[in-house]
């Protein structure tokens, strides 16, 4: 005998018409209709124990970058000196991205379900942590960072081990101008966050390799160091639709959309 209320919903939805609103959802459809939306799991990572206390114990931690200078040379201004030169230099501190701003990469990367994720300056982990829970919850993909100061390339392993989260991250460490070379497209995701003067380099050296549809996220965009890259993301002609997103110091989000039919037609 066939549930009558069911069947109606069906009928309902089906026809998109006759009587009442149809609702988009009701527990009384059918396994099969429901089966399109996944109901069974209703925890995610970044709410498991181990996470929240990894990541707790880091932004604790960071809490008290002020009070860990970074040390350079008295000759070496921080605005001359090499990258390595700044990267060991900031060995102590951990220059974090928000929580909001790591809950946002965590929705990113669920509703992209991207294959690779790019992450460029990994520090402790911390960005690390929110990108590979996502991927985790995807069930899908693989998060590749780069860091350059090695000690911090070793912790940042330790922290997603004890995260649990360490089989779905590759650290690199060393310079990512480089360290990238040889890791192959389609980009689906990339988080910029080393240096700032870096970013637009860094990201010319991925576009051949970013899928259509890849997004692009620059973290703390109030800071003068990352104009000449929003200016390049905001332009249109460079292929990117872009948006300025208020979290704490602010992230930039581009999706890009390739340079026009020609790229479309090889669109990966
Ligand atoms: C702002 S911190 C990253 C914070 C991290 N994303 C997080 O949320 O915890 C910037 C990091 O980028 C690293 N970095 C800077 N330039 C780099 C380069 N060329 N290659 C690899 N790492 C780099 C620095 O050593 C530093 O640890």
């Amino acid at each position: 005998m066939p549930d009558e209320k069911a069947s109606t919903s069906v009928m309902q939805i089906r026809a998109g018409g006759d009587g009442p609103e149809p609702k988009p959802w009701s527990p009384s459809l059918p396994l099969s209709r429901r089966s399109l939306i996944q109901h069974t799991n209703t925890t995610n990572t970044l709410h498991t124990n181990h996470v929240r206390t990894v990541l707790n114990r880091l932004f604790a931690a960071a809490a008290h970058d002020d009070e860990n200078p970074q040390w350079l040379p008295p000759d070496i201004p921080w605005e001359t000196a090499t990258a390595q030169e700044r990267a060991d230099a900031a060995e102590s501190t951990y220059m974090p991205i928000s929580r909001q701003g790591g809950e946002l990469l965590y929705i990113l990367a669920r509703a992209r379900r991207p294959k690779t994720i790019v992450e460029f300056g990994t520090s402790y982990g911390i960005s690390t942590i929110y990108l590979a829970a996502a991927v985790a919850d995807n069930g899908t993909g693989h998060v590749v960072s780069t860091e350059l100061n090695t000690a911090k390339a070793a912790a940042a392993r330790a922290n997603l081990v004890e995260a649990s989260l360490a089989d779905r991250v590759t650290i690199l460490p060393g310079d990512a101008m480089t360290t990238l070379n040889d890791l192959p497209g389609p980009i689906d995701l990339v988080l910029l966050d080393g240096w700032k003067d870096l970013c637009l380099a860094l990201l010319r050296s991925l576009e051949p390799r970013l899928a259509i549809g890849a997004l692009v996220v620059a973290d703390d965009i109030i800071l003068p160091s990352l104009s000449g890259y929003l200016e390049y993301v905001r332009d249109p002609a460079n292929g990117y639709v872009s948006v300025a997103f208020p979290v704490e110091d602010g992230m930039e989000i581009s999706c890009w959309t390739s340079h026009g039919p020609a790229d479309a037609e090889g669109a990966l």
